[in-house]
Protein backbone atom coordinates (compact mmCIF):
# COMPACT_ATOMS: atom_id res chain seq x y z
CA UNK A 1 0.00 0.00 0.00
CA UNK A 2 1.08 3.62 -0.91
CA UNK A 3 -0.38 5.11 2.49
CA UNK A 4 -3.28 6.84 0.06
CA UNK A 5 -6.45 6.90 2.08
CA UNK A 6 -8.92 4.16 1.78
CA UNK A 7 -12.58 3.54 3.04
CA UNK A 8 -12.97 -0.04 4.66
CA UNK A 9 -14.36 -1.56 1.66
CA UNK A 10 -11.07 0.06 -0.24
CA UNK A 11 -13.17 3.10 -2.03
CA UNK A 12 -10.49 5.86 -2.26
CA UNK A 13 -11.80 9.31 -1.55
CA UNK A 14 -12.13 11.50 -4.87
CA UNK A 15 -15.06 13.73 -4.29
CA UNK A 16 -16.37 16.31 -1.91
CA UNK A 17 -19.76 17.53 -2.31
CA UNK A 18 -20.45 20.83 -0.26
CA UNK A 19 -23.70 22.11 0.51
CA UNK A 20 -23.53 25.59 1.44
CA UNK A 21 -27.47 26.02 2.57
CA UNK A 22 -30.01 24.06 3.28
CA UNK A 23 -32.62 26.33 2.13
CA UNK A 24 -34.44 26.58 -1.51
CA UNK A 25 -36.57 28.55 -2.83
CA UNK A 26 -38.53 25.70 -4.90
CA UNK A 27 -40.29 23.25 -2.79
CA UNK A 28 -39.83 20.04 -4.99
CA UNK A 29 -42.52 16.80 -4.30
CA UNK A 30 -39.36 14.34 -4.54
CA UNK A 31 -37.01 16.64 -2.41
CA UNK A 32 -38.64 19.16 0.17
CA UNK A 33 -42.52 18.64 -0.29
CA UNK A 34 -44.26 22.01 1.32
CA UNK A 35 -46.51 19.81 3.67
CA UNK A 36 -42.75 19.14 5.53
CA UNK A 37 -40.48 22.22 4.60
CA UNK A 38 -43.34 25.10 5.28
CA UNK A 39 -43.11 27.89 6.96
CA UNK A 40 -42.81 26.99 10.15
CA UNK A 41 -39.41 24.67 9.24
CA UNK A 42 -36.62 25.62 11.47
CA UNK A 43 -33.79 26.07 9.04
CA UNK A 44 -30.11 26.72 9.95
CA UNK A 45 -29.63 30.01 11.74
CA UNK A 46 -26.92 31.71 9.87
CA UNK A 47 -24.01 31.25 13.19
CA UNK A 48 -24.07 27.83 12.42
CA UNK A 49 -23.30 27.97 8.68
CA UNK A 50 -19.64 27.03 8.10
CA UNK A 51 -17.76 30.36 6.59
CA UNK A 52 -16.66 30.39 3.70
CA UNK A 53 -13.09 30.65 5.32
CA UNK A 54 -14.02 27.56 7.38
CA UNK A 55 -14.82 25.94 4.06
CA UNK A 56 -11.84 26.48 2.22
CA UNK A 57 -9.49 25.48 5.06
CA UNK A 58 -11.68 21.98 4.82
CA UNK A 59 -11.06 22.08 1.05
CA UNK A 60 -7.49 21.81 1.42
CA UNK A 61 -6.43 19.29 3.77
CA UNK A 62 -9.55 16.98 1.72
CA UNK A 63 -7.49 17.84 -1.17
CA UNK A 64 -4.06 16.74 0.97
CA UNK A 65 -6.72 13.06 1.00
CA UNK A 66 -6.78 13.08 -2.41
CA UNK A 67 -9.97 14.94 -3.27
CA UNK A 68 -9.35 16.42 -6.92
CA UNK A 69 -13.29 17.46 -7.73
CA UNK A 70 -15.51 19.84 -5.60
CA UNK A 71 -19.17 19.96 -6.33
CA UNK A 72 -21.38 23.08 -4.58
CA UNK A 73 -24.47 22.03 -4.06
CA UNK A 74 -27.99 23.33 -1.59
CA UNK A 75 -31.04 23.48 -1.54
CA UNK A 76 -30.21 25.90 -3.30
CA UNK A 77 -26.61 27.17 -3.72
CA UNK A 78 -27.01 30.35 -5.22
CA UNK A 79 -29.20 31.51 -1.95
CA UNK A 80 -26.01 31.95 -0.74
CA UNK A 81 -24.55 35.49 -0.69
CA UNK A 82 -21.90 36.20 -2.41
CA UNK A 83 -21.36 32.32 -3.93
CA UNK A 84 -18.61 33.26 -6.67
CA UNK A 85 -16.17 34.65 -4.00
CA UNK A 86 -16.24 30.87 -2.27
CA UNK A 87 -15.94 29.38 -5.82
CA UNK A 88 -12.74 31.48 -6.40
CA UNK A 89 -11.64 30.04 -3.18
CA UNK A 90 -11.99 27.10 -3.25
CA UNK A 91 -10.69 26.92 -6.91
CA UNK A 92 -7.37 28.52 -5.77
CA UNK A 93 -7.05 25.76 -3.62
CA UNK A 94 -4.08 23.41 -5.04
CA UNK A 95 -5.19 20.02 -6.26
CA UNK A 96 -8.66 20.89 -6.86
CA UNK A 97 -8.97 20.36 -10.76
CA UNK A 98 -12.57 20.88 -10.90
CA UNK A 99 -15.00 22.88 -9.29
CA UNK A 100 -18.66 22.21 -10.20
CA UNK A 101 -22.34 23.35 -9.08
CA UNK A 102 -25.71 21.97 -8.99
CA UNK A 103 -28.36 24.26 -9.37
CA UNK A 104 -32.25 24.80 -10.10
CA UNK A 105 -30.89 27.45 -11.89
CA UNK A 106 -33.54 29.88 -11.39
CA UNK A 107 -31.16 32.53 -10.17
CA UNK A 108 -28.49 31.40 -12.72
CA UNK A 109 -28.98 34.18 -15.81
CA UNK A 110 -27.84 36.95 -13.45
CA UNK A 111 -25.00 35.02 -12.01
CA UNK A 112 -23.43 32.94 -14.97
CA UNK A 113 -20.76 35.41 -15.66
CA UNK A 114 -19.43 36.43 -12.08
CA UNK A 115 -19.54 32.68 -11.97
CA UNK A 116 -17.70 31.81 -15.02
CA UNK A 117 -14.63 34.68 -13.68
CA UNK A 118 -14.50 33.24 -10.53
CA UNK A 119 -13.15 30.09 -11.91
CA UNK A 120 -16.74 27.40 -12.01
CA UNK A 121 -16.10 24.84 -14.43
CA UNK A 122 -19.27 23.57 -15.17
CA UNK A 123 -23.31 23.07 -13.83
CA UNK A 124 -25.71 20.52 -13.52
CA UNK A 125 -28.73 22.12 -13.58
CA UNK A 126 -31.98 20.56 -12.37
CA UNK A 127 -35.56 20.60 -15.15
CA UNK A 128 -37.57 17.54 -14.75
CA UNK A 129 -40.07 19.07 -17.67
CA UNK A 130 -40.47 21.57 -20.58
CA UNK A 131 -44.32 21.19 -20.40
CA UNK A 132 -45.07 24.08 -17.68
CA UNK A 133 -47.80 22.72 -15.95
CA UNK A 134 -45.96 19.35 -15.00
CA UNK A 135 -42.59 21.26 -13.86
CA UNK A 136 -44.50 23.65 -11.79
CA UNK A 137 -46.14 20.96 -10.34
CA UNK A 138 -43.51 19.25 -9.51
CA UNK A 139 -41.37 22.42 -7.82
CA UNK A 140 -44.49 23.46 -5.86
CA UNK A 141 -45.28 26.39 -8.09
CA UNK A 142 -42.28 28.45 -7.85
CA UNK A 143 -40.40 28.60 -11.41
CA UNK A 144 -41.70 28.57 -15.11
CA UNK A 145 -39.50 26.49 -17.47
CA UNK A 146 -38.64 29.71 -19.26
CA UNK A 147 -36.33 30.78 -15.98
CA UNK A 148 -34.58 27.77 -15.98
CA UNK A 149 -33.87 27.64 -19.66
CA UNK A 150 -32.45 30.89 -19.62
CA UNK A 151 -30.45 30.19 -16.82
CA UNK A 152 -28.80 27.27 -19.21
CA UNK A 153 -28.58 29.36 -21.92
CA UNK A 154 -26.70 31.98 -19.72
CA UNK A 155 -24.48 29.36 -18.28
CA UNK A 156 -23.59 27.74 -21.93
CA UNK A 157 -23.13 31.73 -23.16
CA UNK A 158 -20.55 32.10 -19.85
CA UNK A 159 -18.34 29.15 -20.80
CA UNK A 160 -19.39 26.76 -18.53
CA UNK A 161 -20.00 23.30 -19.44
CA UNK A 162 -23.50 22.52 -18.69
CA UNK A 163 -25.22 19.41 -17.54
CA UNK A 164 -29.25 19.08 -17.38
CA UNK A 165 -30.85 16.60 -14.23
CA UNK A 166 -34.43 15.04 -14.58
CA UNK A 167 -35.63 13.05 -11.87
CA UNK A 168 -38.01 10.86 -13.63
CA UNK A 169 -40.95 9.74 -11.26
CA UNK A 170 -43.64 7.48 -12.83
CA UNK A 171 -47.15 9.34 -13.51
CA UNK A 172 -45.73 12.69 -12.88
CA UNK A 173 -43.16 13.45 -15.54
CA UNK A 174 -42.30 9.95 -17.30
CA UNK A 175 -44.25 11.81 -20.28
CA UNK A 176 -41.38 14.24 -20.53
CA UNK A 177 -38.65 11.48 -20.91
CA UNK A 178 -39.09 12.09 -24.73
CA UNK A 179 -40.01 15.63 -25.26
CA UNK A 180 -36.81 16.25 -23.26
CA UNK A 181 -34.56 14.03 -25.02
CA UNK A 182 -35.53 15.60 -28.42
CA UNK A 183 -34.68 19.13 -27.23
CA UNK A 184 -31.53 18.83 -25.40
CA UNK A 185 -30.31 16.51 -28.58
CA UNK A 186 -30.61 19.92 -29.98
CA UNK A 187 -29.26 22.06 -27.67
CA UNK A 188 -26.30 20.03 -27.49
CA UNK A 189 -26.50 19.40 -23.41
CA UNK A 190 -26.44 16.28 -21.90
CA UNK A 191 -29.46 15.19 -20.11
CA UNK A 192 -29.21 12.43 -17.31
CA UNK A 193 -32.55 10.65 -16.66
CA UNK A 194 -32.30 10.46 -12.78
CA UNK A 195 -34.32 7.32 -11.08
CA UNK A 196 -36.23 8.41 -8.34
CA UNK A 197 -34.91 7.48 -5.02
CA UNK A 198 -35.91 6.91 -1.38
CA UNK A 199 -33.93 10.18 -0.24
CA UNK A 200 -34.57 11.30 3.11
CA UNK A 201 -37.73 10.28 4.74
CA UNK A 202 -40.72 12.91 3.53
CA UNK A 203 -40.59 12.37 0.13
CA UNK A 204 -43.24 9.09 0.46
CA UNK A 205 -40.92 6.93 -1.80
CA UNK A 206 -42.10 3.10 -3.17
CA UNK A 207 -40.83 1.54 -5.86
CA UNK A 208 -43.85 1.48 -8.24
CA UNK A 209 -42.59 5.30 -8.83
CA UNK A 210 -39.70 4.48 -10.28
CA UNK A 211 -38.83 4.28 -14.24
CA UNK A 212 -36.04 1.66 -14.67
CA UNK A 213 -32.93 2.82 -16.47
CA UNK A 214 -33.46 -0.23 -18.73
CA UNK A 215 -37.50 1.50 -19.30
CA UNK A 216 -35.78 4.93 -20.15
CA UNK A 217 -33.28 3.78 -22.35
CA UNK A 218 -35.49 1.27 -24.66
CA UNK A 219 -38.31 4.32 -25.08
CA UNK A 220 -35.30 6.59 -26.09
CA UNK A 221 -33.99 4.34 -28.51
CA UNK A 222 -36.83 3.17 -29.82
CA UNK A 223 -37.44 6.32 -31.33
CA UNK A 224 -33.68 7.56 -31.36
CA UNK A 225 -31.21 4.92 -31.49
CA UNK A 226 -28.74 4.77 -28.55
CA UNK A 227 -25.25 3.49 -28.28
CA UNK A 228 -22.98 2.65 -24.39
CA UNK A 229 -20.09 5.30 -23.99
CA UNK A 230 -17.03 4.43 -21.37
CA UNK A 231 -17.20 6.23 -18.48
CA UNK A 232 -15.35 10.07 -18.21
CA UNK A 233 -13.77 9.36 -14.97
CA UNK A 234 -13.79 6.37 -12.26
CA UNK A 235 -16.85 5.83 -10.53
CA UNK A 236 -18.91 8.31 -12.55
CA UNK A 237 -22.49 8.15 -11.51
CA UNK A 238 -24.61 8.48 -14.54
CA UNK A 239 -23.93 5.76 -17.38
CA UNK A 240 -23.61 7.56 -20.46
CA UNK A 241 -25.08 6.71 -23.95
CA UNK A 242 -24.42 8.44 -27.52
CA UNK A 243 -27.10 8.77 -30.15
CA UNK A 244 -25.79 6.86 -32.85
CA UNK A 245 -24.07 8.25 -35.79
CA UNK A 246 -23.75 12.00 -33.63
CA UNK A 247 -21.81 13.33 -31.08
CA UNK A 248 -24.59 14.34 -28.94
CA UNK A 249 -24.80 11.90 -25.74
CA UNK A 250 -27.11 11.43 -22.64
CA UNK A 251 -27.09 10.06 -19.30
CA UNK A 252 -28.97 7.47 -16.97
CA UNK A 253 -28.13 7.74 -12.80
CA UNK A 254 -29.73 4.20 -11.58
CA UNK A 255 -29.11 4.32 -8.32
CA UNK A 256 -32.17 1.63 -7.87
CA UNK A 257 -31.81 -0.74 -9.90
CA UNK A 258 -28.28 -0.53 -11.06
CA UNK A 259 -26.56 0.59 -7.90
CA UNK A 260 -23.01 1.86 -8.07
CA UNK A 261 -21.76 1.65 -4.19
CA UNK A 262 -18.78 -0.22 -5.19
CA UNK A 263 -16.99 2.68 -7.10
CA UNK A 264 -18.39 5.37 -4.49
CA UNK A 265 -15.51 8.35 -3.81
CA UNK A 266 -17.87 11.13 -2.58
CA UNK A 267 -17.83 12.57 0.77
CA UNK A 268 -20.42 14.96 1.53
CA UNK A 269 -19.71 18.47 3.80
CA UNK A 270 -23.62 19.83 5.01
CA UNK A 271 -23.69 23.47 5.54
CA UNK A 272 -23.24 22.82 9.25
CA UNK A 273 -20.19 20.93 9.04
CA UNK A 274 -20.79 17.56 9.17
CA UNK A 275 -18.99 14.74 7.22
CA UNK A 276 -21.25 12.47 5.93
CA UNK A 277 -19.89 9.19 4.02
CA UNK A 278 -23.01 8.19 2.03
CA UNK A 279 -26.15 9.87 0.81
CA UNK A 280 -28.13 7.65 2.83
CA UNK A 281 -26.59 8.34 6.09
CA UNK A 282 -28.32 9.07 9.24
CA UNK A 283 -25.84 10.87 11.34
CA UNK A 284 -22.74 13.33 9.82
CA UNK A 285 -19.74 13.33 11.62
CA UNK A 286 -19.39 17.29 13.29
CA UNK A 287 -15.79 19.08 11.79
CA UNK A 288 -17.41 22.64 13.15
CA UNK A 289 -16.64 22.22 16.52
CA UNK A 290 -13.20 21.05 15.72
CA UNK A 291 -13.01 24.02 13.23
CA UNK A 292 -14.03 26.46 15.62
CA UNK A 293 -12.11 25.40 19.11
CA UNK A 294 -8.53 25.44 17.57
CA UNK A 295 -7.62 22.05 16.73
CA UNK A 296 -4.83 22.67 14.46
CA UNK A 297 -4.61 20.87 10.69
CA UNK A 298 -3.14 17.61 11.70
CA UNK A 299 -5.85 17.39 14.31
CA UNK A 300 -8.75 17.84 11.76
CA UNK A 301 -7.00 15.58 8.73
CA UNK A 302 -6.93 13.04 11.50
CA UNK A 303 -10.16 13.05 12.17
CA UNK A 304 -11.26 13.18 8.08
CA UNK A 305 -9.01 9.86 7.90
CA UNK A 306 -10.74 8.06 10.56
CA UNK A 307 -13.89 9.02 9.28
CA UNK A 308 -13.48 7.90 6.08
CA UNK A 309 -11.01 5.13 7.08
CA UNK A 310 -13.78 3.26 8.82
CA UNK A 311 -16.51 3.98 6.20
CA UNK A 312 -18.39 0.71 4.95
CA UNK A 313 -21.58 2.40 3.90
CA UNK A 314 -23.04 1.17 0.23
CA UNK A 315 -26.66 1.92 0.91
CA UNK A 316 -27.77 1.45 -2.23
CA UNK A 317 -26.97 -1.80 -2.49
CA UNK A 318 -28.47 -3.33 0.03
CA UNK A 319 -31.41 -1.66 -1.10
CA UNK A 320 -31.95 -3.72 -3.94
CA UNK A 321 -32.19 -6.94 -1.94
CA UNK A 322 -34.16 -5.19 0.90
CA UNK A 323 -36.57 -2.07 -0.17
CA UNK A 324 -37.79 -2.01 3.27
CA UNK A 325 -35.08 -0.10 4.04
CA UNK A 326 -35.97 2.87 2.87
CA UNK A 327 -38.08 3.32 6.04
CA UNK A 328 -34.63 3.73 8.16
CA UNK A 329 -33.61 6.94 9.21
CA UNK A 330 -32.18 9.13 6.92
CA UNK A 331 -30.73 12.68 6.37
CA UNK A 332 -32.76 15.01 4.03
CA UNK A 333 -31.48 15.52 0.63
CA UNK A 334 -31.80 19.28 0.49
CA UNK A 335 -29.14 18.79 3.62
CA UNK A 336 -26.42 17.48 1.84
CA UNK A 337 -27.20 18.13 -1.49
CA UNK A 338 -27.54 14.97 -3.05
P1 LIG B 1 -20.83 14.85 -12.49
O1 LIG B 1 -19.58 15.26 -11.81
O2 LIG B 1 -21.25 15.82 -13.54
O3 LIG B 1 -20.80 13.44 -12.97
O4 LIG B 1 -21.96 15.03 -11.36
P2 LIG B 1 -22.86 14.07 -10.49
O5 LIG B 1 -23.76 13.30 -11.35
O6 LIG B 1 -22.00 13.32 -9.56
O7 LIG B 1 -23.68 15.16 -9.61
P3 LIG B 1 -25.14 15.76 -9.60
O8 LIG B 1 -25.18 16.71 -8.45
O9 LIG B 1 -25.54 16.29 -10.92
O10 LIG B 1 -26.05 14.53 -9.25
C1 LIG B 1 -26.95 13.94 -10.11
C2 LIG B 1 -27.77 12.89 -9.39
O11 LIG B 1 -26.96 11.80 -9.01
C3 LIG B 1 -28.45 13.39 -8.14
O12 LIG B 1 -29.77 12.90 -8.07
C4 LIG B 1 -27.62 12.82 -7.07
O13 LIG B 1 -28.31 12.67 -5.89
C5 LIG B 1 -27.21 11.49 -7.68
N1 LIG B 1 -25.99 11.07 -7.02
C6 LIG B 1 -24.80 11.72 -7.03
N2 LIG B 1 -23.92 11.05 -6.27
C7 LIG B 1 -24.59 9.99 -5.75
C8 LIG B 1 -24.23 8.95 -4.86
O14 LIG B 1 -23.11 8.89 -4.39
N3 LIG B 1 -25.17 8.04 -4.56
C9 LIG B 1 -26.42 8.08 -5.06
N4 LIG B 1 -27.26 7.12 -4.72
N5 LIG B 1 -26.80 9.07 -5.90
C10 LIG B 1 -25.90 9.99 -6.23
N1 LIG C 1 -34.44 11.20 -6.30
C1 LIG C 1 -33.56 11.45 -7.31
N2 LIG C 1 -32.95 12.64 -7.49
C2 LIG C 1 -33.25 13.62 -6.64
N3 LIG C 1 -32.82 14.89 -6.59
C3 LIG C 1 -33.40 15.47 -5.52
N4 LIG C 1 -34.20 14.60 -4.87
C4 LIG C 1 -34.14 13.44 -5.57
C5 LIG C 1 -34.75 12.16 -5.42
N5 LIG C 1 -35.61 11.90 -4.44
C6 LIG C 1 -31.92 15.48 -7.60
C7 LIG C 1 -32.24 16.89 -7.98
C8 LIG C 1 -30.92 17.39 -8.48
C9 LIG C 1 -29.90 16.49 -7.89
C10 LIG C 1 -28.87 17.13 -7.06
O1 LIG C 1 -30.63 15.57 -7.11
O2 LIG C 1 -33.20 17.01 -8.95
O3 LIG C 1 -30.82 17.33 -9.89
FE1 LIG D 1 -34.59 22.63 -4.24
FE2 LIG D 1 -33.15 21.02 -5.81
FE3 LIG D 1 -34.53 20.03 -3.75
FE4 LIG D 1 -35.86 20.95 -5.85
S1 LIG D 1 -34.44 19.20 -5.84
S2 LIG D 1 -36.33 21.38 -3.68
S3 LIG D 1 -34.56 22.66 -6.49
S4 LIG D 1 -32.80 21.42 -3.61
FE1 LIG E 1 -22.20 6.17 -2.36
FE2 LIG E 1 -24.07 5.81 -0.49
FE3 LIG E 1 -24.72 6.52 -3.00
FE4 LIG E 1 -23.81 4.04 -2.47
S1 LIG E 1 -25.70 4.95 -1.74
S2 LIG E 1 -23.21 5.36 -4.17
S3 LIG E 1 -22.30 4.51 -0.88
S4 LIG E 1 -23.55 7.73 -1.53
Amino acid sequence: SNGELRDALGRPLRDLRISVTDRCNFRCRYCMPAEVFGPEYAFLPRQELLTFEEITRLVKLFAAEGVKKVRITGGEPLLRKDLPRLVQMVKGVSGIQDVALTTNASLLAGMARSLREAGLDRVNISLDALDDEIFTRMNGGFSDVRRVLKGIDAAAKAGLSVKVNMVVQKGVNDGEILPMARYFRREGHILRFIEFMDVGNSNGWDLSQVVSKGEILRRIDEEMPLEPVEPGYYGEVANRYRYRGSDREIGVIASVTDAFCSTCTRARLSADGRLYTCLFASEGQDLREPLRDGTDDQGLRDRIRSVWGSRRDRYSEERLSATSLSRRKKVEMSFIGG
